[in-house]
Formats: C-alpha cells, sequence, structure tokens
C-alpha cells in the first residue's frame, strides 16, 4: 500500500535524499570552501534550510534538520505516541516504527519468557499496535528483535539521517548514517512536522589503522576509545571514523563501535560508506540502495583531503592501530573503566572485585550480529570438542528473529546450546535490568560479564551490588568456560574432560553475513492501516500502566523565590539514578504511577545517602518521591543540584519529564549531559549550571534557593541566583545556561509540547 512504502526506506528515497545532500553541499562548499569530513556532508545535507550553514558553529549554535526516519522503542514509544496524540494531527509525517524490545523479561528462555510478556504487556502493546497502525507508523511485534538490529537490517542506509528514541540510536553509523538518541519529545515534533534542532556538533576524528586479528574484535575498538575519552569525552560531538582501517571491520562491526558511542556521551558516531556497507545491503535484500550509494559515493565519505590532515578539520583526533589493539574487558559500574584483558587479574586483586562469575551474557543491540554469533560458537566449539561446559550460565540474547533464526539454520546456537548456553528472547532482556534472577538474594554481591553497552549499577538486574564487566562476546564465552574474571584466555589453560590442559585458540575468521542469506521471517510487523479514521486508539480509562496527559502549567511570570533544594546529588547521576528503570519501566506511559521512582538511585551528597533527604517540611528523612509530593500537595516548587555530567546514559524524557510533574522548578549543575539538558528545557525546567563549578560546595542541605530576574532571561546572559542558608546568611552566586530564544519560550509556554499544541490549534 502507498502507506506501506512511506514506512520503508525505498530506493526512490534514498535518490531524492541523495540529491538533496548533493545540492545542499554544492552550496556549503561555495559558503566554506575548503574540503568536508562526512559528519558536515550528512548535516548540510539535511539542514531545513541552507542559507542557514554560513551561521554554523560547532558546539555553539543550534541547527534545525529534517531527518529521514524516526524509531520508537515500546518504552520511550509510548509517551511519544501519547505526546503525538496531543498534538491534534493525523499521521506521522516521516517514515515512523515501533519495535517492542524493552518489556521483555528474561527468565527461563525465549518462547516461555514471549509468552509471559505478551501477557503482561497485553494493554501496552494494544495501544501500541492500534496508535501505530492509526497514526501511519509501522509496528513491529514482541519477539521480533531489538530496535536497532532490526533498523540496521531494514531502514539504515548511508548518508541517512535518523533519530530515535534510545541512547543506543546511533548503532546505524555502523551502516554510514548519522543515527542520533533523542528524548520523546524531540521524536513528536519530527513527526509533527517540525524540524529537529540540534546543537551543530564538535567532530571528533578517529583513524584507524591496521586490521583486527585474533581475540580482538570491534567492540575492543570501542572500549579503547570509551577508556581513551571517558564517558563525557563526547559530549556535543560526533565521532566520524576514517581511515584504512575502517575497511577491514564488517558492517555490523562498525555498528557495534557506534552504538557505544553513547557511552562517551558522544551525539553520534558513523563510518564512511564502503565494500563492507554494500556487502551488507546486499545481504538483507536491498542491492537497489547499494548501487545508489556507488554512484552517489563522494557524499557519503569524507574528503580526501580530511584524511590527509585530519587535525586540519576535526577538533580532536585519535589514532588506533588496529593491528596492535589488545582485547578489552571494561568495568565495574563505567564503561570507561577499561583495562587489556592482560592487566584484568592484576586489577581484580587489587581492587578486590569478586572473582567468581556468576552469570555470563552475550548478545544486546551491541553485539548479536552473525559475525558476532559465529565467533562466540568459534570459541564453544573449541570448548566441546574437549568435551567442556560453561562453568556458569551464559545467557544469549540474538539481536532479532532474523539472527535468531539463522544462528538457528547455520547451527551457531546448536553449539552454543551444546556447551550450556540458554537463548533468551530476541529483546532487550538483561541489557536493561529485564532481568529475573531469584538465584541472588537482595544485596549479594556478585560478578557479571557481559558484551552488552552499559554497566552502571543496577543496569542489568536492578541491583547495585552487581559489578558488571565487559568485553567482546567471544571473549564473554571464553570467561564464562573458565568460571573467573582473572581468566585470560590468551594465556590461560583450560582442563578438557580428559583431564588434559588446553588454550583456547583466538576465533576463527567469521562470515560477516551468511553464505546462504539470511533465514526468511514470519508474520512480525504490522503495517499502517489503511483507514485509519476507522481505528481506535486503545487505552483503558482505568489503566495502570496508560494515562493520557494533561498539559503542564505556564511559568506565572514570577521568580523563583526561596525554594526548598529536593536533592544535591554527588558524583554520577544517570537518567538511571534520575528515574531508574527496573520494575519501572512497565509504568513509562503513566506519567502519576512512574513518578514514585525520582532519583531513587541517587546519591546524597551530604550523607551519601541512596535516593533519600531531608524533608525540608518535617525535617524527617525521606525517600525523595515521597518528599516530592509532599511539596507538591502543598503547592511548593523546588530545586535539584546536580555534580558533573549530570544525566549522562539513557536518552530518558521521564528523568526530565516526573521531576516537572511532581513541582521541579530548577536543576543547577556543575555540567549536564546533552539530551538530558535538552530535555529538562522542553519538559519546561530550567537547566543551569554553576559559572564557577565550586560554588556547588556552597549548596547546603537546608538551603532555600531563590532564581531571580527570570523575565529577563535572554541567550548568554547570566542567571541571578541567591542560596539562603537556615543559619540566615546568604550567598550570592552566579548560574549560566544555554538557552536560545526558542528554548526560552519552550520554558516560558510551560513545555515545548504547549507551544506546538497552541500552533496546531491556530
Ligand atoms: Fe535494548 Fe540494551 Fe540495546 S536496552 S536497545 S539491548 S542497549
Amino acid at each position: 500500500t502507498v502507506i506501506r512504502m512511506q514506512i520503508e526506506t525505498t530506493p526512490d528515497l534514498v535518490s531524492k535524499v541523495y540529491a538533496k545532500i548533493t545540492e545542499n553541499i554544492t552550496k556549503y562548499r561555495k559558503l566554506v570552501n575548503r574540503p568536508l569530513t562526512l559528519t558536515e556532508k550528512i548535516l548540510v545535507g539535511h539542514l531545513d534550510d541552507i542559507e542557514s550553514a554560513k551561521d554554523l558553529e560547532p558546539g555553539k549554535s543550534y541547527s534545525f534538520l529534517r531527518p529521514d526516519r524516526v524509531a520508537l522503542q515500546d518504552v520511550t514509544g509510548q509517551m511519544v505516541i501519547l505526546q503525538f496524540m496531543q498534538s491534534g494531527l493525523k499521521r506521522s509525517t516521516l517514515p515512523t516504527t515501533v519495535h517492542c524490545d524493552h518489556l521483555i523479561r528474561a527468565k527461563v528462555s525465549g518462547d516461555v519468557d514471549i509468552k509471559v510478556a505478551l501477557d503482561e504487556n497485553s494493554e501496552v502493546y494494544k495501544f501500541l499496535e492500534s496508535s501505530s497502525r492509526k497514526y501511519g507508523i509501522g509496528f513491529w511485534k514482541p519477539g521480533a528483535g531489538i530496535i536497532h538490529q532490526v533498523v540496521l537490517e531494514n531502514y539504515a542506509f548511508p548518508g541517512g539521517l535518523m533519530i530515535g528514541t534510545d541512547s543506543h540510536t546511533p548503532n546505524a553509523g555502523g551502516l554510514g548514517m548519522l543515527a542520533v538518541g533523542v528524548g520523546g519529545l524531540d521524536a513528536t515534533e519530527v513527526m509533527a512536522g517540525f524540524p529537529w534542532e540540534l546543537l551543530y556538533p564538535k567532530r571528533i576524528g578517529i583513524h584507524l589503522k591496521g586490521e583486527l586479528n585474533g581475540w580482538v574484535a570491534p567492540k575492543d575498538v570501542i572500549l579503547y576509545v570509551a577508556w581513551k575519552l571517558t564517558v563525557s569525552g563526547g559530549t556535543n560531538a560526533i565521532v566520524e571514523y576514517f581511515g584504512p582501517g575502517t575497511k577491514s571491520i564488517s558492517c555490523t562491526g562498525k555498528a557495534t563501535i557506534t552504538n557505544m558511542g553513547a557511552e562517551i556521551g558522544a551525539t553520534c558516531s558513523v563510518f564512511p560508506y564502503d565494500e563492507k556497507m554494500e556487502v551488507y545491503l546486499k545481504s538483507t535484500n536491498r542491492g537497489q540502495i547499494a548501487e545508489l550509494a556507488n554512484r552517489y559515493q563522494d557524499i557519503l565519505v569524507a574528503d580526501p583531503e580530511v584524511e590527509q590532515n585530519p587535525e586540519k578539520y576535526f577538533d580532536k583526533v585519535i589514532e588506533i592501530d588496529l593491528s596492535s589493539l589488545e582485547p578489552y574487558i571494561a568495568g565495574p559500574h563505567t564503561p570507561d573503566l577499561a583495562r587489556p584483558i592482560s592487566k584484568l587479574a592484576e586489577d581484580v586483586k587489587e581492587n578486590k572485585y569478586l572473582d567468581t562469575i556468576s552469570v555470563a551474557l552475550i548478545g544486546s543491540c551491541t553485539n548479536s550480529s552473525y559475525e558476532d554469533m559465529t565467533r562466540a560458537a568459534s570459541v564453544a566449539e573449541q570448548a566441546k570438542s574437549h568435551g567442556i561446559h560453561v562453568q556458569i550460565p551464559l545467557l544469549v540474547t540474538p539481536g532479532s528473529e532474523q539472527i535468531r533464526a539463522t544462528i538457528e539454520r547455520d547451527g551457531q546456537m546448536h553449539t552454543l546450546n551444546e556447551i550450556g548456553a540458554t537463548v533468551l528472547a530476541n529483546a532487550c532482556g538483561p541489557c536493561i535490568g529485564q532481568w529475573n534472577r531469584p538465584e541472588i538474594k537482595a544485596g549479594e554481591p556478585n560478578t557479571i560479564v557481559t558484551s552488552f553497552n552499559r554497566n552502571f549499577p543496577g543496569r542489568n538486574d536492578g541491583r547495585r551490588e552487581t559489578m558488571a564487566f565487559m568485553g567482546s562476546p567471544e571473549l564473554i564465552v571464553a570467561l564464562a568456560l573458565g568460571g573467573k574474571l582473572s581468566f585470560n584466555p590468551l594465556k590461560d589453560t583450560l582442563k578438557g574432560s580428559d583431564g588434559k590442559d588446553f588454550k583456547l585458540e583466538p576465533p576463527k575468521k567469521a562470515p560477516e553475513v551468511p553464505s546462504k542469506g539470511f533465514s526468511n521471517i514470519g508474520e512480525i510487523y504490522v503495517p499502517p492501516a489503511a483507514n485509519p479514521d476507522e481505528i481506535e486508539v486503545m487505552i483503558n480509562p482505568t489503566s495502570g500502566r496508560l494515562q493520557k496527559l494533561e498539559p503542564f502549567l505556564k511559568w506565572d511570570g514570577k521568580d523563583f523565590v526561596e525554594l526548598p533544594l529536593l536533592l544535591k546529588a554527588k558524583g554520577k547521576c544517570t537518567t538511571d539514578h534520575i528515574s531508574p528503570a527496573g520494575a519501572w519501566l512497565s509504568l513509562r506511559g503513566h506519567i502519576d504511577k512512574i513518578s514514585d521512582n525520582i532519583f531513587l538511585g541517587a546519591v546524597n551528597a551530604f550523607t551519601n545517602d541512596v535516593g533519600k533527604g531531608k524533608n525540608q517540611l518535617n525535617g524527617n528523612t525521606e525517600s525523595f518521591p515521597v518528599i516530592a509530593r509532599q511539596y507538591k500537595e502543598k503547592g511548593l516548587k523546588w530545586i535539584v543540584v546536580g555534580d558533573n555530567n549530570y544525566g549522562e546514559g539513557s536518552s530518558r524524557e521521564h528523568a526530565a519529564m516526573s521531576p516537572r510533574y511532581l513541582g521541579c522548578a530548577a536543576v543547577i549543575a556543575r555540567s549536564f549531559a546533552r539530551i538530558h539538558e535538552t530535555n529538562l528545557k522542553k519538559q519546561g525546567v530550567l537547566a543551569l549550571t554553576f559559572v564557577n563549578p565550586s560554588d556547588y560546595d556552597k549548596i547546603q542541605e537546608t538551603d532555600k534557593i531563590s532564581i531571580l530576574d527570570l523575565s529577563q532571561i535572554q541567550p548568554g546572559k547570566n542567571v541571578k541566583c541567591v542560596l539562603n542558608h537556615k543559619d540566615g546568611t546568604t550567598d550570592e552566586i552566579a548560574l549560566k545556561h544555554s538557552y536560545n530564544d526558542f528554548q526560552i519560550k519552550w520554558f516560558k509556554a510551560g513545555s515545548a509540547l504547549n507551544i506546538m499544541r497552541e500552533r496546531e490549534a491556530q
């Protein structure tokens, strides 16, 4: 049908995009008269107004872009669609898909867990499917696969621009697409036909030389980069890979690398178009798109001068010789705590990490390609031939039904099963805390190893005591065979069933795509309805999972005077700390109920308590959501103070929406993570930073904070803040902000959505 054609990435659509990029680049070259990076070509090629290109300053000015598509997952997507419903529009204005991957909880095995999920989440799935059919959105059913894998297999294309309501949307950079994780409201706006606003990013170039070999995998490239740049090193930047080494990495390997660019806070990461991408496009039935990309190659790679003199065109350049890279393991608790596997045993001893591993997990959107599974199976094959099994449970999460069915057909799954692996559903599962682990007692410290992309405390199983270490799938299978974190498969031996010691060989070179093609899969996709007006969106008014939204109130034009401090967060305060996932995931479509989770993971800077602080109304120590509700009942707004890189991690808009819903007026931080800062702005919460970061230390537990002269707020101008301490003294401090004129309107209107609704009503 016509509507279905809109969802797919058709050759016609791609050729229009390429024509537009070509036209814009030609104009831009005249303006800047210098060689261009790939990042610039794609961004400039998608500008809403090419005339605005002359003013673009990386890291300073805002660009307005026209993405080619939007991807939503089943958790964040609920709120996007609920918001879209408020806009008054009849259908999404650009290709949009919904992917049911986050709500499936891992417990027994793929088949069993999917049945349970279908039952438990039936009202959410019904809502997503009915609203997708009504609003012109493609719907991928539970079990179809993880959003980023399905997008890579079906929709991503070189030179494209997409946004997705999930932080690992940059996965599509492995296929040469600029793909950015955004908050839900960004997605709603773009679906409603507004351009997408992005702080014009800086550029980080990563020059790859040599070739991966032996145990070294694409995962090691990104773990090394994360270690080198740290979790905030990519903030407001796009990471562009270039150099001869890029050609040696498969398309799906590239996707692993760009996927985890999110771990350094990068806007996204991208690889230049090459033969590996061509191979992947062809093997996923997109030969015509590959032909187009071949024809338009010059717009899908950086200009040759960039590689010759990268320092001139990137803000920062890192060089990596793939031939001398070692396998890395990162963790616990942060993805930038990486070291080569050769140093891990020493680290385990020194830091007293629990050496015995409790569970090993491979797969997820990051590492579940055909190549990954084949290399993991190659390690498993060796164990099998020596008659041994994994010493601990090994759980496998295929990225999509296409991958699952293909590795079942081609034998990798069988090999993994034979050494004791359990295959879970094609879903996020343990990667996002959807993991039922009754065998571990509450508070019991334990070590797990994964090939996932995040390892924050509480991330995988909702338990802060679990220490998660990450590496490539093949390394994780080796660790599962060794059973200990200190086991180094490159030098240590295992004991075969014959009692003899043997050393694992590096995994065999694996095919990037199956030689027989991918397996065909069944009916797991639902196109938009041909009769949308007749479709009713299914929301039960008494639902505990879904709630229609009410608009936030407009700013009343008054200064914030003597508002109580709810929380002064110490150290890392990710969106997982602000709005934890785990069991709360099921409430993402219900703003009132989910708000009972706010700041439950945040560390109180005064007491080091997690999730609780002083209630300024009664002096008691209570949990943050309980205090916030009491303030709200009394009509009191309140303030949060954050440390560095506040709000890093996922793009979860609830981390801004729930505080706003319970009365948060402003967040003042030493610095913000990009997506979260924008989310706060969009929900009408003032996002401010200290002019002098050491002023953070002046905030006291019982402070009442005033933010003054708000009617004068303007771009580039500091904001006055007075800290009223309990002993009657005060401190006046200056705060900065990054609001532009447009964003100031969001604040004044109460939210960005309020502006959108007003426009539609006109
Ligand atoms: Fe899902 Fe984990 Fe990826 S939550 S989308 S598998 S990062």
